[in-house]
């Protein structure tokens, strides 16, 4: 499945975004701990590697702890990079960021730093930059915004956020990353369908987290394969049409609903070790379409040669 939705409004905020990128002293990337590799977005990191940064994984209520740990450790190697692990529902750890970006990104002869806040479509931005602005709340205000999508959120001691709309990128590269910003909901629905979801993350789940689906589920016996178990879940919440055959499409939005929203327990979507695993496949793949193209263009180029010659 490639997934493909990149609305023209995300087009314009990311070259906004790339636009502003020079003059921001400090980046604040929000991650989906469940996703966090699929949830980064490779342009910031492409146009910010001199820069500070600090990446936020929140949703980690949602997320697997120990794997959270994993990734938190993987992007703390990565060059002026914090990590931070966050659960937005419950804590507010906005002077812990206030402290961590006067730190890194101290303000100058009396002058803002500028912290640019990113992060894809629903990943908590705007909950985590109400705990930051709390009192300091000013969304439209005094301050003029570098662009019409950007807003200027001054916090009034020595840090002007810059909140940018939330944002995909064009192609996502790695085909599995795309099911996981699905599966986590950063993709519109309506972009792909809960069938689809269902199956992949049935698949996932029945080959990392077969325990917890037992326990969650309390199947006597897990069935083996992804269309077996949304089949006995439909039986076992009655998702079923007449004739009594299992409903897939009312059994996936359940199950995808109910895993998004933490029911079935912690989960992540992807490891350090998956994630490098799929970019190796990847560089093969590209490797094997580049050779394929290169091989047509030269007998297109040989054909014409051979039409000329004749
Ligand atoms: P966005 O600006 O990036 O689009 O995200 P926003 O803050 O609006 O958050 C999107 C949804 O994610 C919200 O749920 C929010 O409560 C939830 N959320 C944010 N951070 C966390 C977190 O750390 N853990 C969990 N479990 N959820 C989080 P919602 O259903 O849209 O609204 P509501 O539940 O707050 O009413």
């Amino acid at each position: 499945m490639a997934i493909h939705w990149y609305p023209g409004h995300m087009h314009k905020a990311s070259k906004e975004m790339v636009e502003v990128l020079p003059r921001v002293n400090l980046v604040i990337e929000i991650l989906d701990a469940r996703i966090p590799y699929s949830s980064s977005n490779p342009v910031i990191d492409a146009l910010s590697a001199d820069k500070p940064k600090i990446k936020i994984f929140t949703k980690t209520d949602l997320a697997d702890a120990a794997t959270t740990r994993l990734w938190q450790d993987e992007f703390e190697q990565q060059q002026q990079t914090k990590t931070l692990a966050v659960d937005l529902k419950t804590e507010d750890r906005s002077e812990q960021i206030v402290q961590l970006c006067q730190k890194l990104a101290p303000r100058k002869e009396g002058a803002n730093s500028l912290v640019m806040v990113a992060g894809i479509p629903n990943v908590g931005k705007s909950t985590l930059i109400n705990h930051l602005a709390g009192k300091h709340m000013t969304r439209t205000g005094d301050e003029p915004a570098v662009t019409k999508g950007q807003q200027r959120i001054n916090l009034r001691n020595g840090i002007m956020l810059l909140d940018t709309p939330g944002m995909l990128w064009p192609k996502v590269e790695n085909e599995p990353s795309s099911y996981r910003l699905a599966t986590t909901g950063a993709i519109k629905n309506t972009a792909t369908s809960y069938e689809e979801i269902a199956f992949f993350a049935a698949d996932y789940l029945l080959k990392y987290y077969p325990q917890m689906l037992s326990r969650r589920l309390q199947f006597d016996r897990l069935p083996a394969t992804e269309i077996e178990f949304l089949e006995a879940l439909g039986a076992q919440r009655g998702c079923l049409r007449s004739g009594g055959r299992v409903d897939l499409e009312r059994v996936s939005t359940v199950f995808v609903n109910e895993l998004r929203a933490g029911m079935l327990g912690a989960v992540s979507f992807e490891t350090p070790a998956m994630i490098e695993k799929e970019l190796a496949e990847l560089v093969i793949l590209q490797a094997e379409k580049a050779a394929r193209e290169e091989a047509r263009l030269e007998r297109r180029g040989g054909k014409k040669k051979s039409v000329r010659s004749r």
